[in-house]
């Protein structure tokens, strides 16, 4: 799934851009980054510690923790609850060498 849902009454923050492994994709004023990340199709934010198996965005309220990512370099939050900032680096960690946890 791409692209945005529009909901009645909602109004646009300003847009800007953050980088999510190297890779630029929009955001806006307000938006999360696990929001950020879901409109670019970016799913996979972690992969379980055993099994290796992907996690991302599950209940978008802060309880899981399936959506731990690395933002700033500073150690992994919840994307979710965090709001995208112009600029923001976002590096996930569904691949071992960007540090895959459980
Ligand atoms: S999706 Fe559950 S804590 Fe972020």
């Amino acid at each position: 799934m791409t692209g945005e849902t529009e909901l009645p009454g909602e109004t646009k923050g300003r847009a800007f851009e953050i980088v999510v492994d190297g890779r630029r994709i929009p955001a806006t004023e307000g938006q999360s980054i696990g929001a950020a990340l879901l409109a670019a199709d970016i799913r996979a934010l972690r992969v379980t510690r055993f099994d290796g198996r992907p996690r991302g965005l599950f209940c978008g309220i802060g309880m899981c923790f399936d959506c731990l990512v690395i933002v700033n370099d500073r150690p992994p939050q919840r994307a979710c609850l965090l709001p995208a900032s112009p600029g923001d680096v976002v590096t996930t960690a569904d691949r071992p060498e960007n540090g895959a946890t459980s």
